[in-house]
């Protein structure tokens, strides 16, 4: 029988006291994707701290993509302050390295930034937010020749998949799984295609009448070419033609070629930001 304060990662036998802490405890960090957090709760990746029998709080932090680890879950009762759970989860972590792994948060929850800057966290990057109202229907370009753009389907999620990998820095790659959580979701997503060869893509998703814009990429080799422009143009496009008013997207405030992009096509920036925390072990 164990006594006193421990972290020890989760397994089968924590389910149902996984359950309750979700349905009755506090959420203090819920990462933004559209993987459901409760796949991940019974791996090891998932750290449960006890005092003695009793479940106190869960920290879901798995590598996922490879080399990243993004905070994506923490879940307490309010009997422990969410300081303290947070001390007694990063002990555990840093006398078990994450070896060659950056973790890293979107810090939506602004009290936990000190806590994590206490633990020798950076704050690198923020989130910024951008919105538009969705214009009448834009003529698409032709300054690339034999460029498209089409409905993507599930079948598309490979190339999707490639076009991630090789368009974003480690940190921001999503991986096949989250790509197809995200097509599943209710939304729109496409392809660009250059003389048949798939060049880039976008991933949107409706909030009521709105649509997020949550992906967007072209591959290196055809950037500057015009293409995440004639996204943008069939996105808006597609949300005249559903109904929908306005298109909002997210991106880092130093991401400026994406910045110029959206703001040459009509996206203005609002004061909303969230900070990025990152540690590199
Ligand atoms: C951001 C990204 C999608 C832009 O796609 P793209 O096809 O290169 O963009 P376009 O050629 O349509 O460019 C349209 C505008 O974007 C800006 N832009 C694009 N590439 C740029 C660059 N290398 N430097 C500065 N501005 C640039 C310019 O304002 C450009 O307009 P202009 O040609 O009239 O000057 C692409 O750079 C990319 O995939 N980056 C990595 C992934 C990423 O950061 N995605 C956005 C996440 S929110």
């Amino acid at each position: 029988m164990n006594t006193g304060r421990y972290v020890r990662p989760a397994s089968q036998e924590d389910a149902t006291s996984i359950d309750i802490l979700m349905l009755r405890g506090n959420t203090f960090v819920r990462h933004m994707d559209w993987l459901n957090t409760r796949d991940w709760m019974l791996k090891p990746d998932t750290l449960l701290l006890f005092e003695g029998e009793d479940l106190l709080a869960l920290l879901v932090i798995p590598e996922e993509p490879s080399g990243i680890r993004w905070l994506r879950l923490m879940v307490y009762y309010p009997t422990i302050s969410p300081q303290k759970v947070w001390s007694e989860f990063w002990n555990f972590i840093v006398q078990h390295p994450f070896v060659g792994c950056t973790t890293a948060v979107i810090a939506q929850n602004s009290q936990l930034i000190p806590y994590l800057i206490d633990c020798g966290w950076e704050n690198k990057q923020s989130i910024v937010f951008l919105a538009k109202q969705v214009s009448q229907p834009i003529q698409q370009a032709d300054e690339t020749p034999g460029l498209m753009i089409r409905a993507a389907t599930v079948n598309d999620l490979q190339q999707i998949a490639a076009i991630d990998q090789e368009s974003f820095i480690p940190l921001w790659r999503n991986s096949k799984a989250t790509l197809e959580a995200g097509m599943r979701a209710h939304g729109y997503t496409t392809v660009a295609t250059c003389a048949g060869v798939a060049c880039g893509y976008q991933l949107s998703n409706h909030l009521y009448t709105s649509i997020h814009l949550a992906r967007l990429a072209v591959m290196p080799g055809f950037q500057a070419k015009g293409v995440g422009r004639c996204l943008l143009d069939n996105l808006n496009n597609y949300a005249a033609s559903v109904g929908c008013d306005s298109i909002t997207v997210n991106t880092q405030n130093d991401n400026l070629r994406s910045l110029a992009l959206y703001q040459k096509n009509g996206f203005e920036r609002n004061s909303q930001q969230f900070p990025v925390l990152q540690y590199q072990f």
